[in-house]
């Protein structure tokens, strides 16, 4: 397949997210095109460098690999200071490259030490998750949880370019690759019919990584995100629509503590729930409602919710980052490939949706 170049045009920066099977065995050339300054350092885990480290030390020669933990537990302030110290060490000055290479958890991270080291040096993102390659590489959110709170501390930065190659994805597990499947299908039910259609059809060899089904599916995600991103950088507007299935979602996720899900699998119930909202309003059809549950569950099975109160999760759900002057924005799918946004979801309302999901309590 051709390799694939989608732009984001954003206030603050504009760049490309280059899709290649193979890309980062050329991440030098990449480099040298977008003209990142000379020292080049980059961030991984040590599982991650353990995996595919040798490829991307070839393609960068002489780059500094500065390796740290990138469970979602590790995401957080003290290790970003670990970043810092190991640049600090190094002398890296303004003409220094910070390129990211690891899942969500250390993009997120090192962007953010990016963002802040010397108020800002260069930054490019060679994600290695299916999760980080469709959503957390591109749009410039990074940062860290607060023992509090997810994702409390934080910065807009974009980077300088976004570098993905989906034959890395080869050694993830099978959960993390279906966790970011659920991401891949946001982006079907919100904004095109034709990506949801062909998660469906294409379902097995998307599961077997085979390059003609996976590279379509990793470029069209992009394709909304930059879209959405470039339209709003900072989620004033458009973008909020890429936060379906994520006000449930991040409740049921904060009410497990983190633990018991994955981030896309938290996300899939949260659009089943955002589903059920819809319908019981007579906003969607019982087809497409039917459409988005059995996609969902044709991925496998998801980890039990029976046990979750639902009285916690709209508990939960009042902290959201999403509450605007009190009160809660939710978006509702309308059909596969389309979502309103409204303000006016009542209690009520929830713990009906939460029920039919499968919360007993
Ligand atoms: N910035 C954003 O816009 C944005 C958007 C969505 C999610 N996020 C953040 O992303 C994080 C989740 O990211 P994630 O799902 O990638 O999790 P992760 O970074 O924790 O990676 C999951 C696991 O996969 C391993 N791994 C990574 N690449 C691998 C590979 N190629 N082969 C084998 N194992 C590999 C990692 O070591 C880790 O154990 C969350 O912290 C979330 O808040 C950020
Ligand atoms: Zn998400």
């Amino acid at each position: 397949m051709d390799p694939v170049r989608i732009d984001v045009t954003t206030p603050s920066r504009a760049y490309t997210v280059a899709i290649e099977n193979n890309a980062i065995d050329r991440l030098g050339q990449v480099l040298e095109q977008v003209h990142a300054p000379e020292r080049r350092f980059i961030v991984s885990s040590p599982l991650v460098w353990r995996l595919h480290g040798a490829r991307i030390a070839r393609a960068i020669k002489g780059a500094e690999p500065i390796l740290v933990s990138d469970g979602e537990r590790h995401k957080q302030l003290p290790t970003v200071v670990r970043i810092y110290d190991a640049l600090v060490r190094a002398s890296a000055d303004r003409a220094s490259t910070l390129v990211t290479f690891g899942g969500g958890v250390i993009g997120d991270m090192a962007g953010f030490a990016a963002a802040t080291y010397l108020r800002g040096i260069a930054l490019i993102h060679v994600p290695t998750t299916l999760l980080a390659q469709v959503d957390s590489a591109i749009g410039g959110k990074v940062g860290v949880n607060h023992p509090l709170g997810k994702n409390l501390i934080g910065a807009f930065y974009q980077p300088h370019a976004v570098v993905i190659d989906p034959t890395v994805l080869a050694t993830l597990p099978r959960r993390e690759f279906r966790a970011g499947l659920y991401e891949v299908i946001k982006y079907g039910m919100t904004s095109s019919a034709g990506l949801f259609d062909r998660i469906d059809r294409e379902r097995t060899a998307i599961f077997a990584r085979e390059p003609a089904a996976l590279t379509p599916v990793i470029a069209e995600s992009c394709r909304i995100k930059a879209c959405v991103v470039s339209a709003d950088e900072r989620e004033a507007g458009p973008r909020m629509i890429l936060n379906f299935g994520h006000t449930a979602g991040h409740a049921i996720e904060a009410v497990t503590k983190y633990r018991r899900y994955r981030h896309g699998e938290a996300i899939a119930y949260g659009m089943l729930v955002a589903a059920e909202l819809a319908w019981a309003r007579g906003a969607l059809a019982d087809r497409d409602k039917k459409a988005l549950a059995d996609l969902i569950a044709g991925l496998g099975p998801l980890p039990a919710i029976a046990d979750l109160s639902t009285a916690q999760v709209l508990e939960a759900m009042r902290h959201d980052k999403k509450v605007v002057s009190g009160r809660l924005h939710f978006v509702l799918p309308t059909a596969v490939g389309s979502t309103v946004i409204v303000d006016d979801v009542t209690d009520k309302e929830m713990r009906q949706a939460l029920k039919r999901v499968g919360l007993k309590r």
